[in-house]
């Protein structure tokens, strides 16, 4: 079965860095709390900058990474709960952004949390498509989080940030890839609303959604590993949605897997949902720690409830 690579990744942040220190005039809360219970330090909030100016910019740096032209890009997806306009998606702004051919396929997923991995197995799918008459895909998970958050609420404000990342991917023979994906439809546990609903933010019940986490991440790594015949010791990278360090741990230890395996910048950006595993990849990239022969699972969950578990080759 044929594969894919991805070649190039690049990711884009906004200018403002928000410390858990500025919550506490907002809300009763604590820098302490924050950290203990998620092991979040900041996180970027947009001021100035449209969610597609993060898809725009993370793009550009993507493809200079990989070495491939905007012409050469067959399809476009961007993975994302917060774009700037229901219509046109992401994509299509991206696509006018940068410069992309317009005889290609540019749309939005929206799978919360676990867009980037639903992205992955979208893209390999239309990638071995003969309606793609350009060699490359260019697949983005961003977020600007900060528009749908209620600063009023404890619960939620602490934990979001925004952000994006993008890679830039081909079909390959030498690469191998293989992708689950899961729903369940649970509007209680966590929901954004749409457009004309009187209520604007974000609701979570984060208890509910830490019990789903850790399940879907269990599960998907047993599960993976079942199908792909690759043990989690062969693993040299799990990376995980960056939603809260002690979900992560929690999996970690239960599984009885080295702790340097598993990546975590979610101290620095906090919960970008959608561009949490690809702003992780990309770190993993610059630092040279995604190099040819490197084995990783990608595991994602949120709001759906949905989870998506892709095992990918470098
Ligand atoms: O990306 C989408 C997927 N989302 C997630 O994966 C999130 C999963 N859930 C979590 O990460 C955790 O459940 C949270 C970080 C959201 C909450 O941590 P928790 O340990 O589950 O806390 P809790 O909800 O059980 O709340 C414990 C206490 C409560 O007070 P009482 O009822 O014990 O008096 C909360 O009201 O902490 C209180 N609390 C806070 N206190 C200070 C909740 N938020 C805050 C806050 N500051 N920001």
């Amino acid at each position: 079965m044929q594969g894919i690579q991805i070649i190039g990744m690049g990711k884009a942040l906004p200018a403002r860095r928000v410390e858990n220190e500025a919550f506490t005039q907002m809300v009763e809360t604590s820098d302490e709390w924050i950290r203990s219970r998620t092991g979040i330090q900041s996180r970027y909030f947009c001021k100035e900058e449209r969610q597609m100016d993060l898809c725009a910019e993370a793009a550009r740096k993507a493809l200079a990474n990989a070495g491939v032209c905007p012409e050469e890009i067959g399809l476009c997806v961007v993975a994302t709960i917060t774009p700037d306009y229901h219509t046109p998606s992401s994509a299509c702004m991206v696509q006018k952004l940068i410069g992309l051919p317009e005889d290609i396929p540019a749309f939005d997923i929206n799978a919360a949390c676990s867009g980037f991995v639903y992205g992955l197995e979208v893209v390999s799918c239309m990638l071995g498509s003969d309606a793609l008459k350009r060699p490359y895909a260019l697949l983005i998970g961003a977020e600007k989080l900060s528009r749908i958050m209620n600063l009023q609420d404890r619960s939620t404000c602490v934990l979001f940030g925004d952000g994006a990342a993008a890679a830039v991917i081909r079909p390959s023979d030498a690469h191998r890839f293989f992708c689950r994906l899961g729903s369940q439809g649970n509007a209680e546990a966590l929901n954004a609303p749409g457009a004309g609903y009187p209520e604007l933010y974000i609701h979570m019940d984060g208890r509910k959604v830490f019990q789903f986490a850790v399940h879907a991440m269990e599960n998907g790594i047993r599960l993976l590993a079942k199908e792909t015949g690759v043990s989690p010791d062969e693993v040299d990278q799990f990376i995980c949605h960056q939603a809260n360090e002690r979900i992560i741990r929690h999996v970690q230890k239960k599984l009885k897997l080295p702790v340097e395996r598993f990546f975590m910048n979610l101290d620095q950006y906090g919960n970008t949902s959608g561009a949490s595993i690809p702003i992780a990849m990309a770190e993993l990239m610059e630092k040279g720690q995604l190099k040819p022969g490197t084995k990783a699972f990608c595991l994602g969950f949120g709001g759906g409830l949905t989870w998506g578990a892709a095992y990918l080759e470098f």
